[in-house]
Protein backbone atom coordinates (compact mmCIF):
# COMPACT_ATOMS: atom_id res chain seq x y z
CA UNK A 1 0.00 0.00 0.00
CA UNK A 2 1.68 3.27 -1.14
CA UNK A 3 0.61 6.27 1.29
CA UNK A 4 -2.02 7.46 -1.06
CA UNK A 5 -3.78 4.52 -1.08
CA UNK A 6 -6.76 4.30 1.13
CA UNK A 7 -7.21 1.80 3.82
CA UNK A 8 -9.07 -1.15 3.04
CA UNK A 9 -12.42 -1.13 4.34
CA UNK A 10 -13.39 -4.06 6.88
CA UNK A 11 -16.70 -6.03 6.14
CA UNK A 12 -17.91 -7.99 8.91
CA UNK A 13 -19.58 -10.81 7.50
CA UNK A 14 -22.09 -12.81 9.71
CA UNK A 15 -22.43 -16.73 8.32
CA UNK A 16 -25.27 -19.03 9.09
CA UNK A 17 -24.74 -22.62 8.27
CA UNK A 18 -21.33 -24.57 8.12
CA UNK A 19 -21.83 -27.31 5.96
CA UNK A 20 -20.32 -28.19 2.56
CA UNK A 21 -20.88 -24.43 1.22
CA UNK A 22 -20.31 -22.43 4.29
CA UNK A 23 -17.21 -24.02 4.99
CA UNK A 24 -16.33 -23.66 1.78
CA UNK A 25 -16.97 -19.74 1.84
CA UNK A 26 -14.59 -19.92 4.91
CA UNK A 27 -12.02 -21.02 3.48
CA UNK A 28 -11.75 -19.70 0.30
CA UNK A 29 -12.51 -16.27 1.67
CA UNK A 30 -9.25 -16.59 3.56
CA UNK A 31 -7.27 -18.62 0.46
CA UNK A 32 -7.94 -15.39 -2.12
CA UNK A 33 -8.46 -12.68 0.96
CA UNK A 34 -4.96 -10.84 -0.39
CA UNK A 35 -7.08 -11.02 -4.19
CA UNK A 36 -10.29 -9.55 -2.57
CA UNK A 37 -8.84 -6.91 -1.00
CA UNK A 38 -6.62 -6.12 -3.98
CA UNK A 39 -9.70 -5.88 -6.15
CA UNK A 40 -12.69 -4.65 -3.99
CA UNK A 41 -10.78 -2.31 -1.98
CA UNK A 42 -12.95 -4.33 1.03
CA UNK A 43 -11.43 -6.92 3.57
CA UNK A 44 -14.33 -9.64 3.92
CA UNK A 45 -14.31 -11.61 7.09
CA UNK A 46 -15.83 -14.03 8.57
CA UNK A 47 -17.42 -12.23 12.26
CA UNK A 48 -19.30 -14.95 13.15
CA UNK A 49 -20.56 -18.83 12.33
CA UNK A 50 -23.76 -20.39 13.06
CA UNK A 51 -23.37 -24.00 13.85
CA UNK A 52 -25.87 -26.39 14.86
CA UNK A 53 -23.37 -28.33 17.19
CA UNK A 54 -20.19 -26.11 18.82
CA UNK A 55 -18.21 -29.18 19.29
CA UNK A 56 -18.21 -31.23 15.95
CA UNK A 57 -14.75 -31.78 14.40
CA UNK A 58 -14.61 -29.88 11.24
CA UNK A 59 -12.34 -30.47 7.94
CA UNK A 60 -12.09 -26.81 7.73
CA UNK A 61 -10.98 -25.59 11.66
CA UNK A 62 -12.86 -22.60 12.53
CA UNK A 63 -11.43 -20.56 15.66
CA UNK A 64 -13.95 -21.32 18.61
CA UNK A 65 -14.44 -18.44 19.44
CA UNK A 66 -16.62 -17.69 16.44
CA UNK A 67 -18.87 -20.06 16.75
CA UNK A 68 -22.43 -19.98 18.04
CA UNK A 69 -25.75 -21.37 17.87
CA UNK A 70 -27.94 -18.75 17.54
CA UNK A 71 -28.50 -16.76 14.33
CA UNK A 72 -29.86 -13.77 16.17
CA UNK A 73 -26.56 -12.62 17.50
CA UNK A 74 -25.77 -11.62 14.00
CA UNK A 75 -28.70 -9.70 14.12
CA UNK A 76 -28.27 -8.42 16.66
CA UNK A 77 -24.74 -7.36 16.39
CA UNK A 78 -24.12 -3.66 14.87
CA UNK A 79 -20.60 -4.74 13.39
CA UNK A 80 -21.89 -7.24 11.35
CA UNK A 81 -22.83 -5.85 8.01
CA UNK A 82 -23.63 -8.47 5.41
CA UNK A 83 -25.92 -12.12 6.38
CA UNK A 84 -24.96 -14.89 4.64
CA UNK A 85 -27.96 -17.97 5.24
CA UNK A 86 -26.91 -21.34 3.94
CA UNK A 87 -28.93 -23.26 6.54
CA UNK A 88 -31.35 -24.05 4.58
CA UNK A 89 -35.04 -25.15 4.91
CA UNK A 90 -38.04 -22.73 3.81
CA UNK A 91 -39.25 -21.66 7.73
CA UNK A 92 -36.09 -21.00 10.03
CA UNK A 93 -34.10 -19.67 7.16
CA UNK A 94 -36.98 -17.59 6.08
CA UNK A 95 -37.43 -15.85 9.82
CA UNK A 96 -33.31 -15.39 9.24
CA UNK A 97 -33.81 -13.26 6.09
CA UNK A 98 -36.76 -11.87 7.45
CA UNK A 99 -34.74 -10.40 10.45
CA UNK A 100 -31.65 -9.26 8.58
CA UNK A 101 -33.59 -7.49 5.89
CA UNK A 102 -35.78 -5.74 8.79
CA UNK A 103 -32.18 -5.02 10.16
CA UNK A 104 -31.19 -3.65 6.82
CA UNK A 105 -28.45 -5.87 6.19
CA UNK A 106 -27.58 -7.05 2.96
CA UNK A 107 -28.38 -10.75 2.65
CA UNK A 108 -27.03 -13.50 0.46
CA UNK A 109 -28.30 -17.03 0.21
CA UNK A 110 -27.70 -20.27 -1.45
CA UNK A 111 -31.57 -21.39 -0.46
CA UNK A 112 -33.33 -21.83 -4.05
CA UNK A 113 -35.98 -23.66 -1.79
CA UNK A 114 -36.47 -20.44 0.01
CA UNK A 115 -36.88 -18.12 -2.95
CA UNK A 116 -38.71 -20.75 -4.80
CA UNK A 117 -41.34 -20.86 -1.97
CA UNK A 118 -41.49 -17.85 -0.52
CA UNK A 119 -39.46 -15.42 -2.52
CA UNK A 120 -42.39 -13.57 -3.34
CA UNK A 121 -42.67 -12.71 0.44
CA UNK A 122 -38.99 -11.80 0.93
CA UNK A 123 -38.45 -9.45 -2.55
CA UNK A 124 -41.32 -7.69 -1.39
CA UNK A 125 -39.60 -7.29 2.15
CA UNK A 126 -36.09 -6.33 0.57
CA UNK A 127 -38.09 -3.93 -1.58
CA UNK A 128 -39.76 -2.08 1.58
CA UNK A 129 -36.97 -1.54 3.21
CA UNK A 130 -34.38 -0.92 0.13
CA UNK A 131 -31.79 -3.98 0.93
CA UNK A 132 -30.60 -6.37 -1.51
CA UNK A 133 -30.18 -10.00 -1.40
CA UNK A 134 -27.95 -11.99 -3.71
CA UNK A 135 -28.68 -15.54 -4.84
CA UNK A 136 -25.38 -16.26 -7.37
CA UNK A 137 -25.38 -19.88 -5.35
CA UNK A 138 -28.98 -20.76 -5.51
CA UNK A 139 -28.81 -21.64 -9.21
CA UNK A 140 -26.79 -23.68 -11.30
CA UNK A 141 -23.82 -23.25 -8.95
CA UNK A 142 -20.77 -22.08 -9.75
CA UNK A 143 -22.17 -20.85 -13.07
CA UNK A 144 -23.19 -16.77 -12.58
CA UNK A 145 -26.11 -17.56 -14.51
CA UNK A 146 -27.97 -15.13 -12.26
CA UNK A 147 -25.34 -12.09 -13.09
CA UNK A 148 -26.29 -12.84 -16.67
CA UNK A 149 -29.95 -12.81 -16.26
CA UNK A 150 -30.35 -9.94 -13.92
CA UNK A 151 -27.29 -8.05 -16.00
CA UNK A 152 -26.16 -9.12 -19.58
CA UNK A 153 -29.40 -9.96 -20.86
CA UNK A 154 -31.86 -7.14 -19.20
CA UNK A 155 -32.11 -5.90 -23.20
CA UNK A 156 -33.61 -9.21 -24.06
CA UNK A 157 -37.00 -10.98 -24.02
CA UNK A 158 -36.35 -14.37 -22.82
CA UNK A 159 -37.64 -16.77 -25.57
CA UNK A 160 -36.23 -19.72 -23.44
CA UNK A 161 -33.99 -21.66 -21.08
CA UNK A 162 -32.88 -25.52 -20.97
CA UNK A 163 -31.34 -26.06 -18.27
CA UNK A 164 -29.58 -29.30 -16.56
CA UNK A 165 -29.27 -27.82 -13.06
CA UNK A 166 -28.62 -30.71 -10.79
CA UNK A 167 -25.53 -32.14 -10.35
CA UNK A 168 -26.72 -34.91 -8.57
CA UNK A 169 -29.11 -36.12 -11.24
CA UNK A 170 -26.88 -35.23 -13.93
CA UNK A 171 -23.98 -37.53 -12.41
CA UNK A 172 -26.44 -40.61 -11.47
CA UNK A 173 -27.63 -40.68 -15.37
CA UNK A 174 -23.93 -40.21 -16.14
CA UNK A 175 -22.88 -42.81 -13.82
CA UNK A 176 -25.57 -45.48 -15.45
CA UNK A 177 -25.28 -44.80 -18.92
CA UNK A 178 -21.54 -44.76 -18.88
CA UNK A 179 -20.88 -47.65 -16.32
CA UNK A 180 -23.87 -49.75 -16.46
CA UNK A 181 -24.70 -49.11 -12.94
CA UNK A 182 -27.76 -49.26 -10.84
CA UNK A 183 -29.85 -45.99 -10.13
CA UNK A 184 -29.00 -46.67 -6.41
CA UNK A 185 -24.86 -47.17 -7.01
CA UNK A 186 -24.76 -44.07 -8.99
CA UNK A 187 -26.89 -42.21 -5.95
CA UNK A 188 -24.43 -43.40 -3.36
CA UNK A 189 -21.63 -42.43 -5.53
CA UNK A 190 -23.30 -38.88 -5.70
CA UNK A 191 -23.61 -38.52 -2.01
CA UNK A 192 -19.91 -39.66 -1.63
CA UNK A 193 -18.63 -36.88 -3.53
CA UNK A 194 -20.63 -34.65 -1.86
CA UNK A 195 -22.88 -33.59 -4.53
CA UNK A 196 -26.23 -34.52 -3.16
CA UNK A 197 -28.83 -32.65 -0.58
CA UNK A 198 -28.85 -33.52 2.76
CA UNK A 199 -32.05 -35.19 1.81
CA UNK A 200 -31.58 -36.56 -1.62
CA UNK A 201 -35.57 -37.07 -2.32
CA UNK A 202 -35.12 -32.84 -3.04
CA UNK A 203 -32.34 -33.73 -5.79
CA UNK A 204 -34.01 -37.18 -7.18
CA UNK A 205 -37.56 -36.03 -6.76
CA UNK A 206 -36.81 -32.81 -9.61
CA UNK A 207 -37.47 -30.32 -7.01
CA UNK A 208 -33.83 -28.82 -6.68
CA UNK A 209 -34.03 -28.49 -10.42
CA UNK A 210 -37.35 -27.31 -10.34
CA UNK A 211 -36.13 -24.86 -7.47
CA UNK A 212 -33.97 -23.79 -9.53
CA UNK A 213 -36.05 -23.35 -12.54
CA UNK A 214 -38.59 -21.50 -10.57
CA UNK A 215 -36.27 -18.94 -10.14
CA UNK A 216 -34.82 -18.85 -13.42
CA UNK A 217 -38.43 -18.28 -14.49
CA UNK A 218 -39.22 -15.44 -12.77
CA UNK A 219 -36.23 -13.52 -13.30
CA UNK A 220 -36.88 -13.74 -17.07
CA UNK A 221 -40.59 -13.29 -17.10
CA UNK A 222 -41.00 -10.62 -13.95
CA UNK A 223 -43.37 -12.86 -12.04
CA UNK A 224 -42.83 -15.27 -8.89
CA UNK A 225 -44.20 -18.43 -10.77
CA UNK A 226 -46.01 -20.63 -8.18
CA UNK A 227 -44.68 -24.10 -7.51
CA UNK A 228 -47.67 -25.60 -7.84
CA UNK A 229 -47.79 -23.89 -11.68
CA UNK A 230 -44.95 -26.17 -12.28
CA UNK A 231 -44.73 -29.79 -13.45
CA UNK A 232 -41.98 -31.65 -12.33
CA UNK A 233 -40.59 -35.55 -12.18
CA UNK A 234 -37.46 -36.89 -11.16
CA UNK A 235 -34.95 -39.43 -12.04
CA UNK A 236 -35.74 -41.80 -10.05
CA UNK A 237 -38.41 -43.43 -12.94
CA UNK A 238 -35.17 -43.47 -15.56
CA UNK A 239 -34.26 -47.29 -15.96
CA UNK A 240 -31.16 -48.87 -17.71
CA UNK A 241 -33.67 -50.18 -20.31
CA UNK A 242 -34.95 -47.05 -21.71
CA UNK A 243 -31.51 -45.71 -21.83
CA UNK A 244 -30.50 -48.56 -23.31
CA UNK A 245 -33.41 -47.85 -26.68
CA UNK A 246 -33.03 -44.26 -26.05
CA UNK A 247 -29.26 -44.63 -27.04
CA UNK A 248 -30.20 -46.81 -30.24
CA UNK A 249 -32.67 -44.14 -30.97
CA UNK A 250 -29.59 -41.60 -31.02
CA UNK A 251 -30.82 -39.82 -27.84
CA UNK A 252 -29.27 -39.82 -24.56
CA UNK A 253 -31.65 -39.32 -21.10
CA UNK A 254 -30.99 -35.95 -18.82
CA UNK A 255 -32.62 -34.18 -16.01
CA UNK A 256 -33.99 -31.61 -18.43
CA UNK A 257 -35.67 -27.92 -17.02
CA UNK A 258 -37.93 -26.29 -19.78
CA UNK A 259 -38.91 -22.78 -19.18
CA UNK A 260 -40.43 -20.88 -21.82
CA UNK A 261 -42.75 -18.37 -22.87
CA UNK A 262 -45.61 -19.11 -25.23
CA UNK A 263 -47.22 -16.45 -28.13
CA UNK A 264 -49.85 -15.44 -25.81
CA UNK A 265 -47.08 -14.55 -22.71
CA UNK A 266 -48.03 -17.96 -20.58
CA UNK A 267 -44.92 -19.47 -19.38
CA UNK A 268 -44.35 -23.17 -19.17
CA UNK A 269 -41.89 -24.08 -16.73
CA UNK A 270 -41.32 -27.79 -16.08
CA UNK A 271 -38.22 -30.33 -15.22
CA UNK A 272 -38.17 -33.82 -16.44
CA UNK A 273 -36.44 -36.45 -17.77
CA UNK A 274 -35.70 -36.32 -21.28
CA UNK A 275 -34.56 -37.66 -24.22
CA UNK A 276 -32.11 -35.08 -25.67
CA UNK A 277 -30.61 -35.64 -29.20
CA UNK A 278 -26.82 -37.14 -28.58
CA UNK A 279 -26.05 -34.27 -31.73
CA UNK A 280 -27.01 -31.38 -29.34
CA UNK A 281 -24.17 -29.56 -26.98
CA UNK A 282 -26.35 -30.45 -24.36
CA UNK A 283 -25.99 -34.27 -24.54
CA UNK A 284 -22.02 -33.72 -23.90
CA UNK A 285 -22.73 -32.31 -20.39
CA UNK A 286 -21.79 -35.26 -18.18
CA UNK A 287 -20.98 -35.85 -14.27
CA UNK A 288 -22.07 -33.02 -11.59
CA UNK A 289 -21.58 -30.69 -14.69
CA UNK A 290 -24.30 -27.74 -15.07
CA UNK A 291 -25.49 -26.37 -18.52
CA UNK A 292 -27.84 -23.59 -18.88
CA UNK A 293 -28.96 -22.55 -22.86
CA UNK A 294 -30.92 -19.30 -22.56
CA UNK A 295 -32.15 -17.80 -26.19
CA UNK A 296 -32.85 -14.29 -26.07
CA UNK A 297 -34.44 -12.42 -28.44
CA UNK A 298 -31.45 -10.09 -28.97
CA UNK A 299 -28.64 -12.39 -27.94
CA UNK A 300 -29.54 -15.23 -29.57
CA UNK A 301 -28.69 -18.67 -28.02
CA UNK A 302 -26.06 -18.61 -25.60
CA UNK A 303 -24.44 -21.20 -23.23
CA UNK A 304 -23.29 -21.36 -19.74
CA UNK A 305 -21.31 -24.88 -18.39
CA UNK A 306 -19.88 -25.40 -15.24
CA UNK A 307 -19.80 -27.54 -11.92
CA UNK A 308 -23.60 -26.84 -10.39
CA UNK A 309 -22.76 -28.21 -6.95
CA UNK A 310 -19.92 -29.22 -4.71
CA UNK A 311 -17.79 -26.61 -2.27
CA UNK A 312 -15.73 -24.63 -4.29
CA UNK A 313 -17.56 -23.97 -7.47
CA UNK A 314 -20.32 -23.16 -4.86
CA UNK A 315 -18.30 -20.58 -2.85
CA UNK A 316 -17.33 -19.09 -5.44
CA UNK A 317 -20.49 -17.53 -6.26
CA UNK A 318 -21.53 -16.69 -2.69
CA UNK A 319 -18.02 -14.28 -2.39
CA UNK A 320 -18.72 -13.04 -5.42
CA UNK A 321 -22.05 -12.19 -4.48
CA UNK A 322 -20.77 -10.90 -0.86
CA UNK A 323 -18.45 -8.34 -2.91
CA UNK A 324 -21.85 -7.08 -5.12
CA UNK A 325 -23.38 -6.67 -1.08
CA UNK A 326 -20.35 -5.04 0.07
CA UNK A 327 -20.53 -2.40 -3.01
CA UNK A 328 -24.14 -1.60 -1.87
CA UNK A 329 -23.73 -0.76 1.84
CA UNK A 330 -23.38 2.84 1.27
CA UNK A 331 -26.75 3.03 0.10
CA UNK A 332 -26.12 3.41 -3.55
CA UNK A 333 -27.59 0.29 -5.03
CA UNK A 334 -30.42 -1.57 -4.88
CA UNK A 335 -30.25 -5.25 -6.51
CA UNK A 336 -33.09 -7.89 -6.27
CA UNK A 337 -35.84 -9.41 -8.24
CA UNK A 338 -37.44 -6.66 -10.52
CA UNK A 339 -41.39 -7.30 -11.32
CA UNK A 340 -42.74 -6.09 -14.11
CA UNK A 341 -46.17 -7.00 -16.09
CA UNK A 342 -45.39 -7.94 -18.91
CA UNK A 343 -46.03 -11.75 -18.41
CA UNK A 344 -47.65 -12.73 -14.97
CA UNK A 345 -49.41 -16.18 -16.50
CA UNK A 346 -48.25 -19.48 -15.94
CA UNK A 347 -49.03 -22.14 -18.78
CA UNK A 348 -51.20 -25.73 -17.55
CA UNK A 349 -49.19 -27.97 -17.56
CA UNK A 350 -51.13 -30.30 -19.72
CA UNK A 351 -51.32 -27.96 -22.69
CA UNK A 352 -47.29 -28.31 -22.74
CA UNK A 353 -46.57 -30.10 -26.37
CA UNK A 354 -43.52 -31.88 -26.93
CA UNK A 355 -42.65 -35.39 -28.68
CA UNK A 356 -42.56 -38.07 -26.87
CA UNK A 357 -40.20 -41.38 -26.18
CA UNK A 358 -43.25 -44.69 -25.11
CA UNK A 359 -41.76 -48.32 -24.37
CA UNK A 360 -44.32 -50.83 -24.25
CA UNK A 361 -44.51 -54.21 -23.13
CA UNK A 362 -46.65 -56.14 -25.27
CA UNK A 363 -47.97 -59.27 -26.75
CA UNK A 364 -45.91 -60.57 -29.71
CA UNK A 365 -49.16 -61.21 -31.38
CA UNK A 366 -50.36 -59.55 -35.25
CA UNK A 367 -52.38 -56.50 -34.76
CA UNK A 368 -51.21 -55.01 -31.57
CA UNK A 369 -49.26 -52.64 -33.28
CA UNK A 370 -52.51 -51.82 -34.66
CA UNK A 371 -54.04 -51.04 -32.06
CA UNK A 372 -51.72 -49.33 -30.51
CA UNK A 373 -51.66 -46.56 -33.30
CA UNK A 374 -55.31 -46.20 -33.64
CA UNK A 375 -55.41 -44.92 -30.02
CA UNK A 376 -52.62 -42.16 -30.61
CA UNK A 377 -54.37 -41.39 -34.08
CA UNK A 378 -57.70 -40.99 -32.47
CA UNK A 379 -56.03 -38.23 -29.92
CA UNK A 380 -54.04 -37.11 -32.82
CA UNK A 381 -50.63 -38.47 -31.82
CA UNK A 382 -48.70 -39.54 -35.10
CA UNK A 383 -45.77 -42.16 -34.72
CA UNK A 384 -42.44 -41.25 -35.97
CA UNK A 385 -40.48 -44.15 -35.74
CA UNK A 386 -40.94 -47.86 -33.99
CA UNK A 387 -38.58 -50.26 -32.51
CA UNK A 388 -39.04 -53.82 -31.87
CA UNK A 389 -36.60 -56.56 -31.40
CA UNK A 390 -37.61 -60.09 -32.67
CA UNK A 391 -37.02 -62.82 -30.13
CA UNK A 392 -39.16 -65.23 -31.52
CA UNK A 393 -39.52 -67.34 -28.52
CA UNK A 394 -40.40 -64.73 -25.87
CA UNK A 395 -44.44 -64.49 -25.54
CA UNK A 396 -43.92 -61.01 -25.05
CA UNK A 397 -41.84 -58.05 -26.35
CA UNK A 398 -40.90 -54.94 -25.95
CA UNK A 399 -42.44 -51.82 -28.39
CA UNK A 400 -40.56 -48.78 -28.51
CA UNK A 401 -42.24 -45.55 -30.39
CA UNK A 402 -41.55 -42.06 -30.87
CA UNK A 403 -44.08 -39.75 -30.93
CA UNK A 404 -44.81 -36.53 -32.63
CA UNK A 405 -45.49 -33.11 -31.08
CA UNK A 406 -48.44 -33.44 -28.84
CA UNK A 407 -50.01 -31.49 -25.70
CA UNK A 408 -49.47 -33.38 -22.55
CA UNK A 409 -52.90 -33.57 -21.88
CA UNK A 410 -53.55 -35.99 -25.11
CA UNK A 411 -50.97 -38.45 -24.59
CA UNK A 412 -51.91 -38.86 -21.33
CA UNK A 413 -55.49 -39.79 -22.25
CA UNK A 414 -53.99 -41.82 -24.86
CA UNK A 415 -51.75 -43.74 -22.23
CA UNK A 416 -54.21 -44.50 -20.18
CA UNK A 417 -56.07 -46.01 -23.18
CA UNK A 418 -52.57 -48.18 -24.32
CA UNK A 419 -52.41 -48.94 -20.44
CA UNK A 420 -56.74 -50.61 -21.12
CA UNK A 421 -55.63 -52.93 -23.46
CA UNK A 422 -55.37 -56.59 -23.25
CA UNK A 423 -52.65 -57.45 -25.34
CA UNK A 424 -50.37 -54.24 -22.75
CA UNK A 425 -48.73 -56.48 -19.98
CA UNK A 426 -46.87 -53.52 -17.99
CA UNK A 427 -47.57 -50.25 -17.17
CA UNK A 428 -46.23 -48.06 -20.45
CA UNK A 429 -42.98 -46.33 -19.67
CA UNK A 430 -43.16 -42.71 -21.16
CA UNK A 431 -40.68 -39.61 -21.15
CA UNK A 432 -40.45 -36.29 -23.16
CA UNK A 433 -37.93 -36.05 -26.12
CA UNK A 434 -36.85 -32.32 -26.32
CA UNK A 435 -36.16 -31.17 -29.58
CA UNK A 436 -34.20 -27.66 -27.71
CA UNK A 437 -35.65 -25.43 -30.13
N1 LIG B 1 -27.65 -30.80 -4.79
C1 LIG B 1 -27.58 -29.85 -5.84
C2 LIG B 1 -27.14 -30.51 -7.11
C3 LIG B 1 -26.59 -28.76 -5.58
O1 LIG B 1 -26.84 -31.69 -7.08
O2 LIG B 1 -27.09 -29.85 -8.14
C4 LIG B 1 -27.20 -27.62 -4.91
O3 LIG B 1 -28.37 -27.24 -5.52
Amino acid sequence: MTANTPAPRIIRIGLAGFGNVGAGVFKNLEKNADLLKERTGSVLTIAKVVVRDLDKAREVPVPRELLTTDWRELIADPSIAIIVELIGGTTEAFDLVCAALKAKKPVVTGNKALLAERGRELFALAEENKVPIYFEAAVAGGIPIIMAMQEAFVGNHIERIHGIINGTCNYILTRMEQAGISYAEALNEAQAQGYAEADPTLDVSGWDAAHKAIILASLSYGFWVKPEDVYVEGVDRVTLTDMGFAAKLGYTIKLLSVIRADELGRVEVRTQPSLVPRSHVLASVKGAFNAVLVKGDIVGETLFYGKGAGQDPTSSSVISDLTAAAATLDGSRYSGFVPHGLYGQSKPADETVTHYYLRLNVADKPGVLAQVATLLGDRGIGISSVIQPEDLTAESTPLVLMLDDAPLKAMKLAIAAIAALECVREEPVWLRVETLE
